[in-house]
């Protein structure tokens, strides 16, 4: 098939190298001149496993990039638009989709063949029907349904993993206004002979991807508050999660009687709070569209709220133990490991927490010290710390070690921390470790060592 994808970010540039890699003809469109020369210069412009290697498999062949969205949508036969939809102050702030959409729009009018638009952003319910498809007929001066046909198509795709999970999905969900638009949008998908796809309508799509997400994001921090709860008991949540793990519903017994038993605590590992570009956005939204739809939501709410705090409840016992003045390592400014991304990491409610409470703040991180510098900055004085990207040189003399996000680089601590003297205090936001690799230990959803 024929495509046009709007937005280089990283749904479109992950959605668009592999639809291409899979065999279809792609068109990446971007206002950003500079991002989209360097994406034919072959430089992947995010930090994704296989993603480079992939867009040169295809780039100049079935792959490129332009900022040209006339020709793009001109040239195709489908559009997806996957541009950025932040929160705003109190919603979701849909402008980047409504230009895009009339953009698309005025391509449409002068368009002879049947073209399909689909959203791949995650919008609230009701944005693709009720703000996209009034927008593209206004534009175009044509019909929806009869000259062109829109839909809604989300994309579940983590971050560090999005290749593999493009590439081997666990279900495909295409929303559609009527059956021709809902069979273009899953010829898109047609090789993957052996997954589930749902077809339906846009607003189910949108729903379905908000609910994914919340019930994820509901699931971290309904295990944050058991965490602490179990802490506060004297007992270790991981025990209590295994326990109530082997819930058949969480791990099913197959026929002949063996369980399936992922490998973690899918989304019930208590930690130090939840971060990244989708789950802290996206349950704000639905959240927000609730109240604004009078829809009683305090799940939600409290999902939110938890997490808003789960940092803060984290460092206590940091900040209770040292002397105003002493040296605080935290390791790890990635929202979670294998990814340059910082946004809405609990690094950066953690580190303003520590230099606010008057220690010398030391912050590590393998590769997103330059993101967590800049994010940092709009929460505080960004030089107020000092960033360190040698692991063994930010330990020096630090009075406590901060984890906060499970780098595989931190396994070794044990070791690291062995011969420091005095013995710094590990807070181990993870639960990485076993309490007794270390002297002084804290860890979250643990109960605290008796002294
Ligand atoms: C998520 C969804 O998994 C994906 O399907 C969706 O399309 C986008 O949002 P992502 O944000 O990349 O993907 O990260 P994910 O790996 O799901 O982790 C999110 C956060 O939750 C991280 O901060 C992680 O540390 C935290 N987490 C995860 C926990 O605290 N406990 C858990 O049990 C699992």
């Amino acid at each position: 098939m024929k495509l046009s994808v709007i937005g280089t970010g990283y749904v479109g540039l992950v959605s668009g190298v592999c639809l291409a890699h899979l065999g279809h003809e792609v068109q990446c469109v971007d206002i950003d001149a500079a991002k989209v020369d360097r994406i034919n210069g072959g430089e992947c412009p995010i930090h994704e496993d296989g993603l480079p290697e992939l867009m040169n498999g295809v780039l100049g062949t079935r792959f490129s990039a332009t900022t040209d969205l006339g020709e793009a949508v001109q040239n195709s036969e489908m559009t997806l638009i996957a541009v950025g939809t932040p929160f705003g102050e109190e919603r979701i702030d849909l402008g980047q989709i409504e230009s895009a959409a009339r953009a698309i729009g005025e391509q449409l009018a002068t368009k002879d063949s049947y073209h399909v638009v689909a959203v791949k952003s995650t919008v609230v319910p009701g944005t693709t029907e009720t703000v996209v498809l009034p927008i593209l007929e206004e534009a175009s001066g044509k019909k929806a349904g009869a000259d062109f046909g829109v839909g809604m198509n989300p994309e579940f795709l983590r971050e560090g993993v999005a290749v593999p999970d493009f590439l081997n999905p666990d279900r495909i969900v295409v929303g559609g206004i009527d059956e021709r638009t809902v069979d273009v949008m899953s010829q898109l998908y047609s090789i993957f002979t052996e997954t589930d796809v749902v077809r339906t309508t846009p607003s189910t799509a949108e729903m379905i991807k908000y609910t994914a997400n919340s019930l994820l994001a509901t699931l971290i921090s309904f295990s944050n508050e058991i965490g602490n709860l179990s802490a506060a008991v004297g007992v270790d949540v991981t025990e209590v999660m295994e326990g109530v793990h082997l819930d058949h519903r969480f791990s099913p017994i197959l026929e002949d009687g063996t369980r399936v038993r992922p490998s973690s605590l899918t989304y019930l590992e208590a930690g130090c709070g939840f971060g990244g570009s989708c789950f802290p956005k996206d349950v704000m939204a639905l959240e927000a569209h609730a109240r604004a739809a009078g829809v009683p939501a305090p799940i939600l709410a409290g999902a939110l709220e938890i997490n808003a705090l789960q940092p803060g409840l984290f460092v206590a016992p940091v900040i209770d133990a040292l002397e105003p003045g002493a040296s605080v390592t935290v390791l790890g400014a990635a929202f979670k490991p294998n990814t340059d991304d910082v946004r809405e990491s609990p690094t950066l409610r953690i580190v303003p927490a520590l230099v606010d409470a008057g220690f010398k703040v030391t912050l590590h991180d393998p590769i997103a010290l330059d993101n967590a510098r800049s994010e940092l900055a709009q929460h505080m004085n960004a030089d107020d710390l000092e960033y360190q990207a040698d692991l063994d040189a930010s330990l020096k003399s630090a009075a406590a070690i901060v984890v906060v996000t499970s780098w595989d680089a931190y396994r070794t601590l044990p070791d690291m921390v062995a011969n420091m003297q005095p013995q710094p205090l590990v807070a181990d936001g993870r639960r990485m470790f076993e309490p007794g690799k270390f002297a002084r230990y804290v860890g979250v959803g643990r109960p605290l060592a008796k002294s």
